[in-house]
């Protein structure tokens, strides 16, 4: 038999204010969780919204461990998620430093279950790229100790998509797919929502691994979704060489996807029965990502943001 935690039981929530986070606070929160939310500035915009949505806040760094203590205090579950070194905030070692930090701190406060956003190209061998290595390493972290805990592999986002640099106001898009080649993707909304529902269910899914994603898309898919969404024509192509050798970060990645490592592995119709329906990457055009969209196809200015 499931058994779901109390509706009295209170999650902490790392990276609120951020994607993956805000998703998984606002998931719990529709379902009836009682949500605090670790933020490091209670006044900043992102925190006020949490609040004025009847979420708490714990104030903290990830750098600060007896900060990540005070907030995990009658704490049930635990969101764990960190930024990693391509947003520029951090290194790959504080990104490791910061998930077991947390992961020690769930321990030492005797907390029930401890769900770790890792990512897609994560546990499955050295990729020689840091930001994915860093989550091999805090996942065998995580899993080695003795807390039910939950690993969740996230595919690439959606919202990732729409960075700007890729080419849209100019009426084609540049990714890392070549036109028959197919890559897992996620909504970030389908990422909390299931994240929640792992929240909620620790006896169901502690010890597991799961790999998220909600569709699997092609280059060629991409150019009739975004040419249907912008209602003009958006040609589709890979990034061309010039760039890919430019950039070693965005050539490795390439590699990776034609590895097929960062294709994806997950079982997307296993993820719809047992939590529901995805959404499409034409629904998700439509609905979440629409003023993402619209913004990327009109920006005058895009530079090669993707890093
Ligand atoms: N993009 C993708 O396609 C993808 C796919 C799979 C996995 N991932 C992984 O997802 C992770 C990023 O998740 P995200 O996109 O949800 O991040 P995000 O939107 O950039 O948000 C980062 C969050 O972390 C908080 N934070 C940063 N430093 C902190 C600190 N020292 N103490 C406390 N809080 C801190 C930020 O709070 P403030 O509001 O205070 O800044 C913010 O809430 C990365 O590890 C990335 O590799 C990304």
């Amino acid at each position: 038999m499931v058994t779901h935690m109390k509706h009295t039981a209170e999650f902490l929530v790392f990276g609120a204010t951020g994607q993956q986070g805000g998703a998984v606070a606002r998931a719990l929160k529709e379902r009836g969780g009682r949500v605090r939310a670790f933020v490091r500035d209670a006044d900043s915009t992102r925190s006020r919204a949490l609040a004025a949505e009847g979420i708490s806040l714990a104030i903290g760094d990830l750098f600060d461990p007896a900060s990540i203590d005070r907030a995990m205090a009658g704490i049930a579950g635990v969101f764990s998620v960190q930024t990693s070194s391509p947003a520029g905030e951090i290194t790959d070692a504080q990104e490791v430093w910061q998930g077991k930090a947390i992961a020690d701190s769930a321990l030492r406060q005797g907390i029930q279950h401890l769900v770790y956003s890792s990512g897609g190209a994560a546990g499955k061998g050295p990729t020689d790229m840091g930001h994915f290595d860093s989550k091999s390493e805090i996942e065998a972290y995580v899993t080695a100790l003795p807390i039910a805990s939950t690993i969740t592999r996230p595919a690439s986002f959606m919202e990732m998509l729409l960075l700007p640099g890729m080419g849209l106001p100019q009426g084609e898009f540049s990714f890392f797919m070549k036109p028959d080649q197919s890559m897992q993707m996620i909504a970030v909304r389908d990422l909390g929502r299931m994240n929640a529902e792992i929240l909620l269910a620790p006896d169901r899914y502690a010890g597991k691994v799961i790999e998220l994603a909600g569709a699997a898309i092609t280059g060629k898919d991409l150019e009739r979704a975004f040419t249907r969404a912008a209602g003009r024509p958006i040609a589709y192509r890979r990034f061309p060489e010039a760039v890919l050798a430019a950039n070693p970060f965005l050539h490795r990645l390439t590699e990776l996807l034609d590895t097929g490592l960062l294709a994806g592995a997950a079982d997307i119709s296993a993820l719809e029965r047992q939590f529901g329906p995805m959404i499409s990457l034409d629904d998700w055009l439509g609905g979440p990502g629409k003023s993402l969209f619209s913004a990327a196809l009109n920006h005058e200015n895009a530079q090669i943001a993707l890093r």
